[in-house]
């Protein structure tokens, strides 16, 4: 009974995963979709419990494992910033790829648990899956520390690059293949390890030359790296849920990064070779040589403006997140409102640090999804908006993404600010976005810097609002 009880109940399991990531594709529907996707793990537990031949000693370790690893979940979901979430899933994906080194190494030296032949004789196809589940899964291991590193500031956020780097990665990548043909054609104990240590240094050699700006793309790669080391695995010990799980994750990962790179109109190559982006450069004013001074204007400035504004376009971008303002701009909103504004929410796809960043503050602000537009949506009507208020972003308003071709974010669809009558910029001083290049627009005379942390200065436009 065992083993039907278990396909069924993996059935059920992989068709609620599918509805989870439907549901996560919408702000309105994630939470459904974040229920889905627990009721489905509740189920593979559960069913994992009854698998034929599970010992009592078997269960002991599965609930214990599951009491440490719920317990350290529950805590850091309860502690975590938002603003420190990319980082926190790349150290998750780092622990998945562990994972997957070690059921590889455990399928190595106990191969009769899984069916797959005994010690020293072990079925080829078991060694091809088994060796490729360990690659990819000690690539994304060494890859998403030194992610986690990189974006939680561990370490410079600075692309590492030395010459002859892509070539030496090569070579070591066509290291890697021989190692694998010799482990499968001889099943040797030694060459399993040689895999897992050079599969170890290229992980970390192929994500120290990327920038900090491109770390959001690499983690969604490794997400998705992590889901095929899962499925090579899930075909190795024959876990139809573990194939199916790991082939919709790598899936859906490598749609993402696929998205992203369309948002910053860069290739997943280009992403790849790395190079590109500094640690938040610093282009100021000062540096500006003929450039005209900017305006800068006070809180109360901004409130009556707005006051006497119909149409009001705001942008959110890194900075609120930062400053977590998205409560009190959304008070600022409603105060508007009342005054008879029509208010907007422009979303540019990569504002912030992850895919859907803004989005998940907003809908946490309980701002209504049909003020929420995207930037195709609401490009044309920043020609007839009043005010266009930026708060916390930069790069994905910065003009030179149209006329400079020097620039590195040369190509990047922007939203249209500037055609705004008047456009406030919301940031504590002259600092470039991630990118690392000086926006243009700070400059221009339709432009008023309310310069301040987010959420302070955005209080006090309620309180001027309130007056
Ligand atoms: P950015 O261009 O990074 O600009 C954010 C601005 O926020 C900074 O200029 C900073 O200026 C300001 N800021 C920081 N803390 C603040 C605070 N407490 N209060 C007020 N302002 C604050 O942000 P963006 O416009 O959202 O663009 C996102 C960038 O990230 C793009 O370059 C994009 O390509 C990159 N990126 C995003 C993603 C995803 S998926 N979202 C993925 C890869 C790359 P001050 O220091 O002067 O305050």
């Amino acid at each position: 009974m065992g083993s039907t009880f278990s396909t069924l109940a993996y059935l059920v399991a992989s068709v609620l995963f599918i509805l989870a990531l439907k549901g996560l594709s919408h702000p309105e529907t994630s939470r459904r979709g974040n229920l889905y996707g627990m009721i489905g793990m509740g189920i593979a537990i559960v069913a994992t419990l009854f698998t034929k031949g599970m010992g009592f000693g078997g269960i002991v370790l599965i609930i214990a494992g599951l009491a440490v690893g719920g317990t350290i979940g529950t805590i850091i979901a309860q502690r975590i910033q938002m603003t420190a979430l990319p980082q926190l899933v790349a150290a998750f994906h780092s622990l998945v790829g562990m994972a997957a080194v070690f059921v590889a190494a455990a399928a190595f030296y106990a191969p009769e648990s899984f069916g797959i032949g005994t010690r020293g004789n072990i079925k080829a196809a078991s060694l091809i899956e088994m060796s490729l589940g360990l690659a990819i899964g000690a690539i994304t291991f060494s890859g998403s520390v030194i992610a986690f590193a990189k974006l939680a500031g561990k370490m410079s956020g600075a692309p590492i690059t030395f010459q002859g780097q892509h070539w030496l990665n090569l070579g070591l990548g066509l290291l890697l293949l021989l190692l694998i043909v010799l482990f499968v054609a001889t099943g040797n104990g030694l060459l399993f390890w040689l895999i897992a240590i050079l599969s170890f240094a290229l992980g970390f050699l192929l994500i120290i030359p990327i920038g900090g700006a491109d770390m959001p793309v690499v983690v969604s790669m490794l997400n998705s790296y992590s889901g095929w080391a899962a499925a090579g695995i899930g075909f190795t010990i024959g876990n139809l849920l573990l194939i199916i799980t790991g082939a919709l994750v790598g899936a859906s990962g490598a749609i993402l990064s696929y998205i992203m790179c369309k948002g910053m109109n860069r290739s997943i190559v280009n992403v790849l070779l790395g190079g590109f982006g500094s640690e938040g450069g610093t282009a100021g004013a000062g540096e500006a040589g003929d450039r005209p001074p900017v305006k800068a204007g006070s809180p109360e400035d901004a409130a009556y403006m707005m006051k006497n504004a119909q149409k009001i376009i705001i942008v959110p971008g890194y900075g609120m997140a930062v400053a977590q303002a998205q409560q009190v701009l959304r008070e600022m909103a409603d105060l508007l409102k009342k005054e008879g504004a029509e208010i907007k929410y422009a979303i540019h796809p990569v504002a912030g640090r992850m895919p859907g960043h803004m989005n998940v503050l907003l809908a946490e602000a309980n701002v209504p999804y049909d003020e929420v537009f995207e930037l195709e949506e609401i490009n044309p009507e920043f020609a007839d908006a009043d005010v266009a208020f930026v708060i916390g972003a930069n790069d994905v308003t910065n003009p030179a993404a149209k006329t400079d071709k020097s620039s590195p974010i040369y190509g990047m669809p922007i939203l249209d600010v500037e055609r705004a009558k008047t456009v406030f910029f919301v940031k504590r001083g002259m600092s470039s976005g991630y990118a690392g290049v000086e926006n243009e627009l700070f400059y221009r005379p339709n432009t008023l810097m309310l310069f301040g942390d987010a959420k302070k200065v955005t209080q006090e436009i309620v309180q001027a609002l309130q007056r």
